[in-house]
């Protein structure tokens, strides 16, 4: 069969009869659905985005936000069954018996008054309103232009059919928006990122962020983003759901650490702007992930664990500027297209109805110009969320998966009609999502045609043969077609070689921390190597598990949801499926010389006699072990998602102490997917060399022959801090695994405390630090000399006034005009934005968020894409020589840390804490000939600057800064000052080797 016409998408959406709202399986709530308070249908506004708790189930009738905990539903499930058992003899059985189960429930769920106790007095959020328009910058100028022209020719059907997704698996793609087929405007194709291409043949499986991270390299960063963009783009995604940012990496265990790049803000922005500007280069939009608080995965989103809504990140001002927000600025400024809010609530309000983080931070301070959409399921309200700044919501349904009951769609149609929503807002949320689109140039139709010239999505998620449904998640639509068409991407005369790319990138990422005796690198040919007596040939033993592939299949394990055989990424949506899995057995095998070498293999983890028996035997053992972890809707082996424990898993630890207690050179390699504890063997003097090859990707076996036999020089550094035990990381470092509340409630107490920052303030020696990694040579600093820019007052310029938006027109249309199409035939479960009746729209005086009333001022820290410009005007230039001392091509990663002037005090006196040292800036350099590279790095106004709470701007503390240049975060031989009060420029110390 054809593929379906690309109009039939269209056709879909609105030929179809009116939407079926009766849902089986939810019948039993349907009392709850009849006074929801977060849909606006016919009913006054009446949710308040900055109320500390938005349970899905708050009763308006009374009028008042009870907080009704989950023995409310069931009692409105089982009031038949009570109606029975209320006879007077039984009367008191069932008393106890209620008063039994809500003790159990309320115990479980951890009770109300732990949520009072837990939150903070400052754990609320400020309401921010109304949502700043877009078009406000030079740089988008043209684009809003076309934007404006195109929604002014929209109905409010086709404007609210761009905000809203389909609805779960309704497109091809993970997320699809409605199109808007009479004015040429398409259904965007919305796929995960950030990783590579998920449910994707034949994309590239990309090495994971973390990985990345570690490589320090601006360049790979940049070329991976592009390599990403060009596959997605051929495939027909017009939006790639990464990078991701947050997690940052808060919390060790994290679930989803792995993919971003790294436990520090500046490591993480760079990373990211470099990924957004390669992939935006290619055309495609990129996503700023996940906008933020969602340092771990228990209790991340409503209902998953079990918990009526999700968990509450308690974030201070400060640290949300200089810590999680921060990467977020960075991308901004890069031009990213969009930014996905996330599940979790941030400061008691749900990210994706939070006033204060979208229209506040994001869109007022950070001057984004792209539009907002939801993580999946992370929009709990429907004014509210278009109030606080929302402009698009994914997939699609309401407030459960694949529900079809979305919270805009017809919802906000009819918001927009009885006024609740605010027509100029809609104008923007559509204007913001159009606007990228011209930005990014996809209204060029040679590059991206039309569903009816072949263009669109040619891959579908949903199946890997080459006819399937077009539907597939609606029970009455049994349409299909071609939707695969097994598009190559991975090697093209355009773009290169990607997996040439990969293997790069998995090497670069992997983190030489032990070397001793100069053990590596090893001799593919043996030349030079001493025989075991006795033996004719030079054995070598690889042992563990993760040297060998699954044997059941690379994507055995729906989303890589398992830790079986060698680990090449973590779990979820941020994987892939693997074209291929090259393991480290196969090519270690391949490259020992033959004559010289045998090597054996023991592939399992447990059985200790058999290992030991084999180590004994052999001159050089090659351990493998691993750690893994992954997002919270799936779980393995009692992980669910985020890691229980630090250690190594499947046994690794017992497996290494084994081998090394019987074979005098080990070497072990680590897989994982963040800090991994090394105690129990790391000072095994056997132990010779440990390599963190963290999660390679598809290149997995390539990367660590590549360093292994010294073919490159390893040249990682670690993104994250190794610390010697769990405890070191700090009290609130550990996930919390049990709900302490109905809304469980964490406190980032620690405020900027978080990896290094921790360490270095309470004095806590790591076993390997942040920044750190080993080379085959050393390399030696010297010669800095740091200058400052001009003079370094204390606050930025003033903002900058910046463009008008685009002027809209913001009249309603008669409601009449947003009826279903007469005839349509009708999708079940499919998201649509007609309404069924003129009769549901009722306008009156609808009670809005607390704060909507009065326009919030503006940030003086806004003005541009990022932020104020002049946050980003260079301030401090920093220059050295680095020399290699070795005799071999190498790479350093130069870091430069700032240490703030001590004792500074804020406009009333009061002490301003500041973190012993913050990374601002690094660079790697690459050495085959000269010996000796010049050093230049910049930092700017923002990189000397704290964020002042009560001034709320970026502010310099004027005095003498300490500026340190080195080789990792303990490892800083060179240092110099400058004084912000007198515009000194100072040199430093001449000398600094490793
Ligand atoms: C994840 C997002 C992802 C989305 C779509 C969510 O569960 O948190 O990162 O982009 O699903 O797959």
């Amino acid at each position: 069969m054809p593929l379906k016409a690309p109009e039939a998408y269209e056709l879909d959406r609105s030929e179809s009869p009116a939407m079926d709202h009766s849902h089986d399986e939810d019948s039993d709530v349907s009392d709850v659905d009849e006074f929801d308070p977060l849909r606006s249908s016919g009913r006054p506004y009446t949710d308040d985005a900055s109320q500390p708790i938005r349970s899905v189930f708050d009763s308006e009738k009374n009028g008042s936000f009870s907080k009704q905990p989950l023995a409310w539903l069931d009692t409105q499930r089982k009031r038949g069954w009570l109606q029975r058992w209320l006879i007077p003899s039984r009367f008191c059985c069932v008393l106890i018996l209620l008063f039994v189960a809500t003790l159990v429930l309320l115990l479980s769920a951890g009770g109300i008054w732990v949520y009072k106790a837990a939150v903070p007095d400052d754990g609320e959020s400020e309401p921010w309103y109304p949502t700043p328009r877009g078009g406000t910058v030079e740089s988008w100028k043209d684009a809003y232009k076309k934007a404006a022209d195109l929604v002014g020719q929209m109905t409010l059907v086709e404007k609210v059919n761009i905000t809203s997704g389909i609805g779960w698996s309704m497109g091809m793609c993970v997320g699809n928006t409605g199109p808007v087929d009479r004015l040429g405007f398409p259904s965007l194709c919305l796929q995960d990122g950030p990783l590579g291409l998920r449910f994707v043949d034949n994309a590239t499986a990309w090495p994971a962020g973390i990985t990345v991270g570690a490589t320090w390299n601006k360049e790979l960063m940049y070329e991976r983003g592009k390599g990403h963009g060009f596959e997605a783009k051929k495939k027909g995604i017009n939006v790639i759901l990464g990078p991701s940012m947050g997690p940052i990496g808060r919390l060790p265990a994290g679930g989803r650490n792995w993919e971003g790049f790294g436990s520090d803000p500046t490591l993480q922005g760079i990373a990211a702007a470099q990924t957004i500007k390669g992939i935006q280069d290619t055309g495609v939009m990129a996503t700023a992930k996940h906008y933020v608080g969602n340092e771990q995965e228990h209790f991340r989103q409503s209902w998953e664990w079990g918990t009526p809504n999700a968990i509450s990140s308690n974030i201070d001002d400060r640290a949300m500027h200089e810590i999680y927000a921060w990467p977020f600025a960075d991308s901004v400024r890069a031009g990213v297209a969009s930014v996905m809010c996330s599940y979790n609530q941030l400061n008691n309000s749900y990210a994706c109805q939070n006033s204060k983080l979208m229209n506040g931070i994001l869109k007022d301070e950070m001057g984004f110009q792209g539009f907002v959409q939801s993580d999946w399921l992370a929009q709990r309200s429907g004014v509210a969320s278009a109030l606080a700044g929302l402009d698009m919501t994914m997939p699609g349904d309401g407030l459960k998966w694949a529900d079809g009951n979305s919270l805009w769609g017809a919802e906000l149609t009819k918001a927009v009609l009885n006024t609740s929503v605010p027509m100029e807002r809609l104008n923007d949320m559509v204007t913001r999502v159009v606007a990228a689109w011209y930005q990014l140039g996809q209204d060029d139709k040679d590059e991206w045609p039309a569903v009816a010239d072949r263009g669109g999505p040619n891959f579908s998620s949903w199946t890997d043969d080459k006819e399937g449904e077009l539907h597939p998640g609606s029970p009455n639509s049994k349409e299909t077609g071609v939707v695969n068409k097994y598009v190559p991407v991975r090697k093209t005369d355009e773009s290169g070689d990607h997996d040439a790319l990969a293997r790069k990138i998995a090497t670069e990422g992997i983190v030489l921390v032990k070397n001793s005796d100069s053990m590596l690198p090893l001799n593919r040919t043996g030349k030079g190597v001493v025989y075991k007596a006795g033996t004719e040939k030079i054995k070598v033993g690889i042992f563990g598990e993760d040297a060998f592939p699954n044997p059941n299949g690379n994507n055995a394990c729906e989303d890589r949801g398992c830790n079986v055989g060698t680990l090449a990424m973590g779990w979820g949506s941020g994987a892939v499926e693997l074209p291929y899995l090259v393991s480290s057995w196969e090519t270690l095998k391949a490259n020992f010389v033959e004559d010289r070498y045998e090597v054996t293999q023991w592939r399992y983890n447990d059985d200790h006699e058999g290992a030991a028996s084999m180590a004994s035997e052999q001159r050089t053992c090659i351990v493998f072990i691993n750690s893994d972890a992954g997002e919270g809707f799936l779980s393995w082996d009692g992980i669910k998602g985020d890691r229980n424990d630090l250690h190594p898993q499947k046994n690794g630890d017992a497996l290494v102490k084994n081998v090394a207690e019987h074979c005098e050179n080990t070497i072990v390699v680590v897989h994982t997917v963040g800090p991994t504890i090394l105690e129990e063997w790391i000072e095994v003097p056997a132990v010779k060399a440990v390599m963190i090859a963290h999660l390679p990707g598809q290149e997995s076996g390539n990367a660590i022959a590549d360093v292994l036999f010294g073919d490159v020089n390893p040249s990682g550094r670690l993104p994250y801090t190794i610390a010697k035990k769990e405890e070191d990381y700090g009290p609130s470092s550990g996930i919390l695994f049990y709900p302490n509340g109905i809304v469980p409630q964490q406190n980032f107490s620690e405020g900027l405390y978080i990896d290094y920052r921790y360490f270095d303030k309470h004095d806590i020696e790591p076993r390997y630090e942040f920044g750190y990694g080993l080379s085959y040579v050393d390399f030696k600093l010297n010669s800095l000399v740091v200058n400052t820019r001009g003079s370094i007052g204390e606050l930025p310029k003033g903002r900058p006034k910046g463009l008008k938006p685009p002027k809209m027109d913001d009249s309603l249309p008669s409601p009449e005009s947003a009826l279903w199409p007469e005839g349509m035939r009708k999708l079940k479960k499919y998201i649509y934005p007609y309404i069924d009746s003129t009769s549901d729209i009722k306008k009156g005086a609808y009670p809005y968020p607390r704060g909507y009333g009065r326009a919030h001022e503006l940030s003086p820290a806004g003005g541009g894409e990022g932020g104020n410009p002049d946050l980003f005007e260079t301030a401090v230039v920093v220059q050295a020589s680095l020399t290699n001392l070795g005799d071999i091509p190498a790479a350093c990663v130069v870091q430069v840390y700032i240490s703030y002037p001590s004792n500074v005090t804020d406009t009333d006196g009061e002490p301003v804490d500041m973190p012993v040292k913050v990374l601002r800036a690094f660079e790697k350099y690459y050495f085959d000939e000269p010996k000796r590279v010049p050093v230049k790095l910049e930092l700017t106004r923002r990189d000397l600057s704290y964020w002042d709470v009560k001034r709320q701007n970026w502010v310099i503390p004027q005095g003498e800064f300490t500026l340190h240049l080195g080789f990792s975060s303990r490892d800083l031989p060179m240092q110099s000052t400058f004084s912000t009060l007198l515009g000194l420029n100072l040199r430093g110390n001449q000398d600094g080797a490793r």
